[in-house]
């Protein structure tokens, strides 16, 4: 009896809130599925992605939800398929009036609810709003520092983007204000100083782990990097260090905050009671050509539903619980909110969730729950519905579309040329022989076609009959007065918005 109590009393001391794991979220910004070293990139230099991926489970299945930033983000904050929280068509700008609706529940929120502390560094991209009141320290993260969307949204030719004074490469969207970096919700510079961001990041994000740590809190870090988004940049570490140009350098510095957080978590004595997964939000941006990314062997990019929009890196690293190795296994941005709820044990939000638990996947070199991946375009409509459908090793296109974000590759299929067109029967691949996408499968080659494009057809019947479409918060529109200024009030806008 006593033994009982005793052993209840330490099981209840094991769930106490020091205990929590913590979660570290580290996202990549336009990354290829072929652009870190552990994926196959021969010139890419990646040290800490490498070791995460020898010391942790790499995926070789692992979807984003949309092929651009807003609406992927959302899915991967929320668990649930960006229609339902009305992230479309497109993405988000400086003057948009909507953002992320604040009541969806986000993993931060989530974690909140269990005592943890909260924070994110870095590319937001799920709406500002009027007076900042989509800002992420609205949507459950304690602090935020970065740029509440993408470092290319504002004018960024007089822009330094590699010292000691290289401007960044083009000019980036005109006629909207200069780039903010936020404190919370206030804007402590205006423009960006892109040289010196990563290591003002890396030091958020160091000293944010270690307090935590020291005051024996849970914490989850969202680490949201720029990188390797057009206008590539980087500090002086990286400049020109690369094999790879600005890509490259870009991308060596995004590694080497990688290796910042490791070593924080080390240092805080933490490492191994944290789970750090890495991914990022859409395929390559193709059109940047050498200074995009590189989707590997998949076919097409960010703004296309072939797989090189959507399949991504993904590692989850946690020694002693994850053993080292590859799991072919396919999984989700969707399925990192049921899996942190599940590993924290919070309470799932009482909404419909798209992902699952990969705690299996995880821990125990197990299956996946999830046997179906959608892929919407970036203008998704409820009377199209879904473009493409992943089920097991196959994928059927109903619908196929360039995009100008994949423009001038070499294969025509992924460019903004390409029009929207139905197939009826759906084209059919199998993933697993053909990644590419290079071959359609035909009832001539594949006596079982007939029944598997039934079954895909009822789960997309089944998919599509429980999905509700969210009011659209882009259509929503513009209200430049919205966008965020350093001098609140002054004339004339946007020029007046700049530090003096
Ligand atoms: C949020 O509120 C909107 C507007 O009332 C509603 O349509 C939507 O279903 C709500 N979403 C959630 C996740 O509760
Ligand atoms: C804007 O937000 C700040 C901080 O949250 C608040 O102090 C201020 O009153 C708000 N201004 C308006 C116009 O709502
Ligand atoms: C860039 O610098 C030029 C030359 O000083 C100036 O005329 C122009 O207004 C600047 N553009 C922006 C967007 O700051
Ligand atoms: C962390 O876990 C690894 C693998 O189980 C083990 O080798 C190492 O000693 C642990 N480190 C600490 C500080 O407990
Ligand atoms: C598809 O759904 C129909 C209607 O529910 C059912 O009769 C049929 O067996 C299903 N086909 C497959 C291949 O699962």
């Amino acid at each position: 009896m006593l033994q009982l109590l005793l052993l209840l009393l330490t099981s209840n001391l094991g769930l106490a809130a020091t205990s929590r794991p913590g979660v570290v979220l580290i996202l990549a910004d336009d990354l290829g599925y072929g652009d870190p070293g552990c994926f196959g990139h021969p010139s890419s230099q990646t040290p800490n992605l490498d070791w995460l991926a020898a010391e942790g489970r790499r995926f070789s299945d692992f979807y984003s939800a949309a092929s651009v930033c807003s609406p992927s983000r959302a899915a991967l904050l929320t668990g649930r398929y960006p229609s339902r929280s009305g992230i479309y068509p497109g993405v988000f700008y400086p003057a948009s009036k909507g953002g992320l609706p604040l009541n969806e529940t986000t993993i931060a929120e989530l974690l909140k609810q269990q005592g943890y502390q909260t924070a994110m560094v870095g590319k937001w991209h799920l709406g500002y709003g009027l007076n900042g009141s989509y800002l992420p320290i609205h949507q459950g993260f304690d602090k935020f520092l970065g740029i509440p969307y993408s470092h290319d949204q504002g004018p960024c030719q007089n822009l330094t983007c590699f010292p000691p004074d290289t401007k960044c490469f083009g000019e980036c969207d005109q006629g909207v204000v200069l780039l903010p970096v936020f404190k919370n919700d206030k804007i402590i510079q205006q423009p960006v100083h892109f040289t010196k961001l990563t290591p003002m990041y890396d030091n958020f994000a160091r000293h944010f782990i270690l307090k935590a740590a020291k005051k024996q809190k849970p914490f989850f870090l969202y680490y949201a990097s720029h990188h390797t988004h057009y206008p590539q940049f980087a500090s002086t570490d990286f400049a020109g260090k690369s094999k790879r140009g600005p890509l490259g350098d870009a991308l060596m510095e995004f590694d080497a905050s990688v290796g910042v957080i490791l070593n924080a978590l080390r240092k805080a004595g933490v490492e191994n009671n944290t789970l750090v997964f890495f991914t990022s939000d859409n395929g390559p941006e193709l059109r940047r050509q050498i200074r995009g990314g590189n989707a590997g062997l998949l076919r097409c990019g960010k703004g296309t539903t072939y797989d090189g929009g959507m399949r991504e890196p993904a590692i989850a690293y946690w020694p002693g619980r994850i053993t080292p190795g590859v799991t072919h296994e396919l999984a989700s941005t969707l399925d990192i909110l049921p899996t942190v709820a599940s590993i924290s044990g919070a309470k799932l939000p009482q909404v419909k969730l798209d992902g699952y638990d990969m705690s299996d996947i995880l821990f125990n070199n197990g299956k996946s729950k999830r046997e179906t991946m959608f892929y919407y375009p970036v203008a998704r409509s409820k009377e199209l519905g879904v473009f493409a459908v992943r089920y097991g090793k196959y994928k059927a296109h109903y619908y196929t579309e360039g995009s100008i974000l994949s423009d001038t590759s070499p294969d025509e299929s992924c460019h903004w040329t390409a029009p929207v067109m139905r197939h009826i029967p759906p084209l059919l691949f199998d993933l697993e022989a053909d990644p590419s996408e290079n071959y359609i499968l035909s009832c001539y080659e594949l006596p079982t076609f007939a029944s598997i494009i039934e079954q895909i057809q009822n789960e997309t019947v089944k998919f599509e009959s429980g999905m509700e479409f969210g009011e659209s918060q882009m259509e929503r529109g513009l209200d430049p007065e919205l966008e965020p200024c350093i001098k609140p009030g002054c004339e004339p806008r946007p020029q007046c918005c700049q530090q003096t």
